[in-house]
């Protein structure tokens, strides 16, 4: 017991002082489709100093409040003016890629690459980045295939990967396309070592409930245990504190879905996650905090980039760049 309290006291004391912002910042990144900062929170930490664009006023304002650079808060199009950077990256929308969606890809309004797209064709920084569900290498392969073709013709090699961001000290397993444009000589994060699981990051708190807590009802419990047979499921999906947690979504945290995130307490009643666990299971420290509603805190954490696997990333573009 003691073991697992030093576990989480590590984890979190790891995460809250890792993810601090640099004191020496140096190189510039330009984070569009910025969200509530999630990646830029890793470039930070990483020495980088940061421009964001965001179209979401509670994200700006999490952003604002937790960030030492501004977000612009304003719709990206691919006319929009471009500041100069070391680095430009990005999370485009993923609801037109998502698995869980209908794939529409390009067809979809909400598609921002080609905003991404001409913002590094126009301001031709050292290197671009960006990260996206998985989803992208199903039905919208060759959409994908046809964006880094774009992208590669301005000179960079390109290099695209799925990272498991348990592999970089996040206590979730989160497979994300990222995809790099540089001179050849950037080299991926390594893996970090074993992976922290998801009761090192909660601690105690995942057996607690509060007054507030929201409960699975019956009715739930059932619609939980349909789905989970109709999918030939074996263990209940509930939180397991031995391993790394599966992955954290808008959907899964917010919504009362078959999927939802829940732990089992002590009593056998199961509750949802709250904002708080949601953001420590996505590597988000304690001391970030979110702006809005607790359900507009939800989509923010499961659209981010864990802060952790950012913070990785970055470090590598930071040796890359070089300098300083
Ligand atoms: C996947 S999230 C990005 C998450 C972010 N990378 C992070 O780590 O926190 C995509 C974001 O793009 C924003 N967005 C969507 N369309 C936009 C547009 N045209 N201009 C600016 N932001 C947009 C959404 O509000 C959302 O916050």
């Amino acid at each position: 017991m003691a073991g697992a309290a030093q576990a989480t006291e590590d984890y979190v004391s790891t995460i809250n002082s890792v993810l601090a912002p640099s004191r020496r910042p140096g190189h510039t990144v330009l984070d569009l489709f910025a969200g509530c900062g999630g990646l830029s929170l890793g470039f930070e930490s990483a020495g980088f100093r940061s421009a964001w664009m965001e179209s979401d006023g509670k994200c700006c304002e999490t952003y604002n409040a937790n960030l030492q650079g501004r977000c612009e808060r304003l719709v990206i199009t691919p006319s929009t003016e471009i500041p100069e950077a070391d680095v430009v990256a990005g999370g485009p929308p993923c609801q037109p890629f998502s698995a869980s969606g209908r794939q529409a890809g390009d067809a979809d309004s909400r598609n921002g690459f080609p905003s991404f797209v001409s913002a590094v064709e126009r301001s031709r920084p050292r290197m671009w980045m960006f990260e996206n569900v998985r989803g992208m290498l199903y039905r919208n392969r060759g959409y994908l295939e046809s964006v880094l073709g774009r992208l590669g013709r301005l000179g960079h090699v390109v290099d695209c990967r799925v990272l498991n961001a348990a592999d970089y000290g996040v206590p979730q397993n989160r497979l994300r396309v990222i995809a790099a444009g540089h001179d050849g000589s950037f080299e991926f994060p390594e893996p970090a070592g074993r992976a922290t699981t998801a009761g090192e990051a909660m601690g105690d708190t995942a057996r607690l409930h509060r007054r507030d807590s929201k409960f699975l009802t019956p009715g739930m419990d059932r619609y939980v245990a349909e789905y989970e047979k109709k999918s030939q499921i074996v263990t209940p999906r509930d939180l397991h504190m031995d391993k790394p947690a599966r992955t954290v979504t808008c959907r899964n945290l917010a919504g009362a879905t078959s999927d939802m995130h829940r732990v089992r307490l002590p009593d056998g009643r199961r509750r949802r996650l709250t904002a708080r666990e949601g953001a420590r299971l996505q590597s988000f420290p304690d001391w970030f905090e979110f702006a809005g509603t607790e359900t507009e805190a939800f989509y923010h954490i499961g659209n981010a980039v864990p802060p952790m696997l950012a913070r990785a990333l970055a470090a590598s573009i930071g040796r890359y760049l070089g300098g300083g």
